[in-house]
């Protein structure tokens, strides 16, 4: 592959090996005598955030700086797009200065597969709109991985702002295609009945309490406000009465059962702080491993044929 606009695009066997590829990566940001390798030494990779973001766009930094890349942080709120300089042209305009790869988040659904028919560069896709965001389905799969040995036949429940959620959708591409079974669960005004037409193979809940004692993991969903999700909940008293996972909900669930969350987290929204911070989560786990997995892709893509390293 040329780019990384989605999972959707991905076979297991991609995916798989991404995600072997992290492991070998992981190995090398736990050493310290190590840390960084030389691996993408002399390429440029521009990372070109239009939405704002804290785990992504500092865990691609990181990683670059750890296979050695040269970075360059275009500052949108500075750029020439206040001038009315589109985005086609804004991208045209920094490929002519020639970089290997350019990592963009975007609010746009399809920014980045509009980009890639323009760009020599390979496109990263960190998020656009409610569509994609594939690395963090990766480092979530990295995570679940890690932790249960296996992705087939795990049980993996996805609570809450399902409607507006690009980390959904990432989600049920890779989950389904891994072999996990996924049920979702919120109000039918943010669970959108025909991503069964897509995903035929998924459950879908209204209720959470049934739902959690067949789960090995449980990730919990931000209520992104900020997209007009509280249009779609009669109040936020009422989501947290019905969906939130609290001490009480959680002790329904398996005692090894692993509580994922994408972040930023809204405590006392959809998770109380008393499990987001308590024994099954996996919280800043994901964020951890989202270095060595995006080192993992970062490297794929500018050596597709390559030999896995260290
Ligand atoms: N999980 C995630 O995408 O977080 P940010 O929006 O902070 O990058």
């Amino acid at each position: 592959h040329r780019h990384l606009l989605g999972i959707e695009p991905l076979t297991p066997q991609d995916i798989l090996a991404i995600l072997d590829q992290a492991r070998a990566f992981e190995e090398v940001c736990e050493r310290p005598e190590i840390k960084i390798v030389p691996a993408l030494r002399k390429r440029l990779i521009v990372n070109l955030f239009f939405e704002n973001s804290t785990r992504t766009r500092n865990s691609f930094e990181i990683a670059e700086k750890r296979l050695s890349a040269e970075i360059i942080n275009f500052d949108a709120d500075t750029s020439s797009l206040s001038k009315g300089e589109t985005l086609v042209d804004t991208a045209l305009n920094l490929q002519a200065m020639h970089p290997d790869l350019i990592v963009m988040r975007h609010s746009a659904p399809g920014a980045h597969a509009l980009l890639a028919r323009h760009m020599k560069a390979s496109i990263v896709n960190a998020g656009d709109g409610a569509h994609e965001h594939p690395t963090q389905a990766l480092l979530d799969a990295y995570t679940l991985r890690k932790r249960f040995s296996r992705l087939e036949g795990l049980r993996v429940a996805i609570v809450g702002d399902i409607r507006n959620s690009r980390v959904v959708r990432s989600n049920l591409w890779l989950l389904t295609k891994m072999g996990a079974h996924v049920t979702l669960v919120g109000p039918p005004t943010l669970v959108p009945a025909e991503l069964k037409e897509t995903w035929p193979g998924i459950e879908i809940a209204h209720e959470l309490e049934p739902v959690l004692p067949h789960q090995d993991a449980v990730m919990m969903l931000r209520c992104q406000f900020e997209r007009g999700t509280g249009a779609f909940i009669p109040g936020q008293g009422e989501y947290v009465r019905f969906y939130q996972l609290n001490a009480q909900r959680l002790r329904l669930c398996r005692p090894d059962v692993a509580v994922l969350h994408p972040g930023p987290i809204n405590r006392g929204v959809e998770i109380t702080s008393e499990v987001a911070d308590g024994p099954n989560n996996l919280i800043l786990d994901q964020v951890t491993n989202g270095v060595p997995v995006r080192m993992a892709v970062l490297f794929l893509l500018c050596n597709p044929h390559g030999e896995q390293v260290p």
